[in-house]
């Protein structure tokens, strides 16, 4: 029987494959952290479904970054992140539920927003929720309909939430939620892989 994408993210921070998606995603999170951070002078940062925390530690080392969260369900994941990181704040929460104290100018988040049966509801809350106006929302997925070798994931991984979705339909929630100048495009394309594909827009 599948799980709870939750359940299955903290087994997967007990046995050590955190280590592995942080390899994995890395060189896609540098290239969506350095466009979005291109044009800020000084700017705060949550990653939503932050994982063992490698964002949040890798972009406070940014002399720009002034605050830098992270969230994410899983305890097994926040433990790993607050026992490798004292200094930045980590909160085990539903993202769908979670509103941050302060607004904030950047909220980032990769491979997260399609374990969420109505994604556009995450949107919209972020949208309303955690982003001060003129501040960006930025996300990237490997799971999508485009992306037919991650087609087989749900079965690979056994996780019962996965919403397989078109770079249209993500671009119209971003779109139907409040956010302008939302724009997409695809990092690391290669043979049978269409890459990550990046959601961006600004509230
Ligand atoms: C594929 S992992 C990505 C982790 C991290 N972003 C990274 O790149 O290493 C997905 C993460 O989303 C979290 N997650 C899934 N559903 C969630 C929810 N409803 N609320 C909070 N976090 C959630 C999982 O616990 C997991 O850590």
């Amino acid at each position: 029987m599948k799980k709870l994408p939750v359940k299955v993210f903290s087994e997967w921070a007990k046995t050590g494959k955190d280590i592995g998606m942080q390899k994995g995603h890395k060189s896609s999170v540098d290239k969506m952290l350095s466009y979005a951070t291109k044009d800020l002078k000084q700017y705060s940062f949550i990653d939503a479904g932050c994982g063992n925390g490698w964002v949040v530690r890798d972009i406070s080392n940014s002399k720009e970054c002034i605050s830098a969260t992270g969230v994410d369900g899983s305890l097994e994941m926040i433990n790993k992140a607050k026992y490798l990181d004292s200094v930045n704040s980590y909160f085990c929460e539903d993202l769908i539920k979670w509103i941050p104290k302060n607004k904030v100018n950047l909220v980032h988040s990769m491979e997260v927003f399609y374990y969420f049966k109505n994604p556009m509801k995450l949107i919209k809350h972020i949208h309303d929720n955690w982003l001060k106006k003129g501040a960006r929302l930025i996300v990237g997925m490997d799971f999508y309909e485009e992306n037919k070798t991650s087609h087989n994931w749900p079965e690979k991984t056994g996780v019962s939430i996965m919403e397989l979705l078109s770079e249209n339909t993500w671009k119209k929630y971003f779109e139907n939620s409040g956010f302008k100048n939302v724009n997409s495009w695809k990092i690391g394309e290669k043979e049978n892989w269409e890459g990550t594909l990046v959601i961006t827009g600004i509230k």
